[in-house]
């Protein structure tokens, strides 16, 4: 297993030069490499960490980048790797090798194709598990390594609203987070893939939330702000790669996208406005912008009970992946 801290590709000397980092998810591809190029011109007095599952692309990408980048191997399908990554980061920080993190970005994301059904290393629905489970478990686990004046910011999708033209026709399904994550339930089975991401999306909203209104609690001596962002559509990255080139096509046809309303963006303006979070003023939560513009998330997202029952159900989730790692390491949560 690669660590963090030997795909730094830096010496230690090199990591003491910096007081602050920031942390991003997928920062090698689509909309988080473009955030993550910008940021790093930006804020070049931060180490900027691009995490990604492909040691190699993470690398690569750091060394086409200013020295103040670096590559880090994380798979977010893996639970137990999400707690090993963030258990070095802690050591690395405590013991003053990194610096701790002014910003946390959880962009990664994944969308299955129509028709298919992916598992999560741990046994769970890797769409629910990826874009959900992965990025509270990252948050939680991390939360030592916060500055003491830190920024969460969570990308989630216009498409967890069911009232705008992104959400209308793969409304999000909100069902109790065993359920999600269960791969082998009838009603996840029978729920199709964009509804799994879009539903998806709401979870990472209520996540977002949810931890604001707790972060009090969590991490009493700090102040972490939270911030949630929806790209719009953005047809130019790699989200939809598991869909066919053809229906790619059509689905995000210019025309089409104009007679639905829905606002795209180049990969290089969605990476732009995320990067811009890092900065922008946080008047009052729950802060949500669209590309550029503050503005409201869905009534469910917004909900405090919803919020709750997802974070109990998913916190259970993760201790029992974790759990069943410890004692078994080759069993999974479909093990019977
Ligand atoms: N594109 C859109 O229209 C759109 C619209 C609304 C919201 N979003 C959101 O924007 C965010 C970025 O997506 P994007 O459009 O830039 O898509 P993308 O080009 O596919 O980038 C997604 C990134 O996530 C990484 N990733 C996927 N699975 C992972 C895993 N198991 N562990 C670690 N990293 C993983 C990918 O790495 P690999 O290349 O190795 O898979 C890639 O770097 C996502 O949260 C997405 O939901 C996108």
């Amino acid at each position: 297993m690669t660590t963090v801290g030997s795909l730094m590709g830096m010496g230690q000397n090199d990591l003491a030069a910096f007081d602050k980092a920031i942390l991003i998810t997928g920062g090698y591809g689509g909309i988080g490499a473009e955030a993550a190029r910008l940021l790093h011109a930006t804020h070049p007095d931060a180490l900027i960490i691009v995490a990604g599952r492909n040691a190699n692309k993470a690398q690569a990408f750091a060394a086409s980048c200013p020295p103040n980048v670096a590559g880090a191997k994380l798979d977010l399908a893996s639970l137990p790797d999400v707690g090993r990554f963030a258990l070095e980061y802690n050591v690395l920080v405590s013991t003053g090798v990194v610096p701790p993190l002014s910003a946390l970005i959880c962009n990664a994301g994944t969308q299955a194709g129509p028709g298919e059904m992916r598992v999560s290393e741990d046994g769970f629905e890797e769409t629910f598990a990826v874009n959900h489970l992965a990025h509270m478990h990252l948050t939680l686990a991390l939360l030592p390594s916060f500055a003491n004046r830190a920024r969460l910011i969570v990308v989630s999708s216009g498409t967890h609203d069911p009232n705008t033209m992104e959400g209308r026709f793969n409304k999000p399904i909100l069902r109790n987070a065993s359920v999600l994550a269960n791969p082998l339930d009838p009603q996840t089975r029978n729920t199709n893939a964009i509804v799994r991401y879009s539903t998806s999306k709401l979870c990472n909203l209520l996540f977002a939330y949810e931890f604001a209104r707790r972060a009090h609690d969590l991490a009493p001596n700090k102040v972490i702000d939270v911030l949630t962002y929806d790209p719009g559509g953005v047809p130019g990255s790699d989200l939809m790669r598991n869909i066919n080139p053809l229906t790619k096509r059509i689905l995000t046809a210019p025309w089409l996208m104009r007679l639905l309303r829905v606002t795209t963006r180049t990969p290089k303006d969605a990476g732009r406005y995320l990067a811009a979070l890092l900065t922008q003023d946080v008047d009052h939560e729950p802060a949500y912008w669209q590309g550029p513009n503050r503005s409201r998330s869905s009534k469910t997202s917004l909900d405090p009970e919803h919020a709750r029952a997802l974070w109990d159900g998913s916190e259970t989730l993760i201790q029992k992946a974790l759990r069943l790692k410890d004692q078994d390491g080759s069993k999974n949560f479909l093990d019977p």
